[in-house]
């Protein structure tokens, strides 16, 4: 995705580098087990969401409904692997989600809209990577899959402003997003660049 489409689309300062690009495509049994657990972790946030949350019905319901999505995702990045022979092992924090996470305000409603933006700007850096990854693909499975994935993460981004704006209003939403993404921008440049969704 050029660097305008990325501005213009999610608002993400920096593109993801080719050498993450090179490093996920040498590796893509580890990327796919990177990416379930990604996937995994989206529906187990969105249902801990719409348990936190149940006094927003507009929020929780749409949280139940990525849930199943996301499970869904699970599932299919899971058939994927045991096609391959593997079974994803127990996995510790993403580091990317978590460093994003360190922004979110202790404070209710700050806390619920920075969830819901931190969540918005996941799913961009993800749409972002599984364009790169479909278009770098090998494999025509993969790349299927990773095409799939990048239309609804760009879904799933604008679900989560969507939410925000309806709670808060455009303008305060586009204030707080503009410094969530200036923090997003250090922690991708930060990270080291490993065959992971978010390495
Ligand atoms: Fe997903
Ligand atoms: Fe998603």
């Amino acid at each position: 995705m050029p660097d305008a489409d990325l501005r213009a689309r999610f608002g993400l300062r920096v593109p993801t580098s080719r050498t993450w690009v090179e490093a996920v495509v040498a590796d893509p049994v580890a990327t796919l087990v990177d990416h379930a657990h990604c996937e995994m972790k989206a529906a187990t946030t969105a249902l801990m969401m719409a348990a936190r949350y149940a006094a927003f019905p507009e929020v929780a319901d749409a949280m139940l409904a990525l849930a199943r999505q996301e499970i869904a995702h699970y599932e299919q990045v899971a058939a994927e692997l045991r096609r391959r022979g593997v079974h994803p092992e127990p996995h510790g924090a993403d580091p990317y989600a978590k460093a994003l996470r360190a922004h979110v305000a202790a404070d209710e409603p700050r806390r619920l809209v920075d969830l819901l933006l931190v969540s918005s700007i996941v799913e961009a850096r993800s749409c972002e990577r599984f364009e790169l990854l479909a278009d770098a693909a090998v494999d025509a499975a993969l790349r299927d899959l990773w095409s799939e994935f990048a239309v609804c993460e760009a879904g799933h981004h604008a679900l989560f402003v969507g939410l925000a704006e309806r709670l808060v209003g455009a303008e305060s939403v586009a204030r707080r997003k503009d410094t969530l993404l200036d923090a997003e921008a250090v922690i991708v440049a930060s990270l080291p660049c490993d065959p992971r969704i978010h390495g």
